[in-house]
């Protein structure tokens, strides 16, 4: 199939985006209450949009670090490696870690980065992503917060990307090819 034409079905709108990110924030906000400083992860790139609205809405001192991944490997196996392109800058021995993702989907990256930072002995470390494809999921991981739980779509926007492009919609859209 040409996947070159493709139409974007909206799934979820940017203000029920903006409504679910307040409730996270106040949640996130509540359960960290007191910290020192929290240390929000995002995993680059398609939390970009996200992360930067959550973090605008925590009521907490907060530093900001990134860690980018890429995940290759044999698709008739389940096991897929991830790679770490692109590490935190800061320590998080001793510290409070929320890890920002976009998606969780088969649950290797998310994974792979949490046994990451948890062997470098953070005081608490959560998880909070925006959509969660629980039908897709190969390893045991859940996130401490979901934005949104969706079907087993391919989906864009709000930072989420189809062959680098779409990030910039404001909204999450399913992406439907059409001839
Ligand atoms: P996982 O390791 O399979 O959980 O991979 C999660 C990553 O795959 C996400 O961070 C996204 O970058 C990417 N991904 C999963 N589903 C989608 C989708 O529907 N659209 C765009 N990227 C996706
Ligand atoms: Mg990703």
């Amino acid at each position: 199939m040409d996947h070159s034409n493709y139409v974007i079905d909206e799934m979820i709108s940017a203000k029920s985006i903006a409504a679910r990110v307040e409730e996270l924030a106040k949640e996130i906000s509540a359960l960290f209450e007191g910290t020192d400083k929290l240390i929000v992860v995002g995993l680059l790139r398609g939390s970009f949009v996200f992360i930067a609205d959550l973090a605008r809405e925590l009521d907490l001192p907060v530093e900001i670090d990134f860690m980018e991944t890429s995940s290759y490997g044999n698709s008739t196996e389940s096991s897929r490696e991830v790679r770490i392109l692109k590490d935190i800058r800061g320590e998080i021995e001793g510290r409070d870690v929320l890890v920002v993702e976009d998606i969780v989907d088969t649950g290797h990256t998310l994974n792979h980065v949490v046994h990451l930072l948890k062997s470098r002995n953070p005081k608490r470390l959560k998880i909070c992503a925006l959509l969660d494809k629980p039908s897709r999921r190969e390893v045991d991981i859940a996130a401490d917060w979901i934005g949104f739980e969706i079907p087993d779509k391919f989906v864009v926007g709000y930072g989420i990307d189809y062959a680098q492009r779409n990030r910039n919609l404001d909204h999450i859209g399913a992406v439907r090819f059409v001839e």
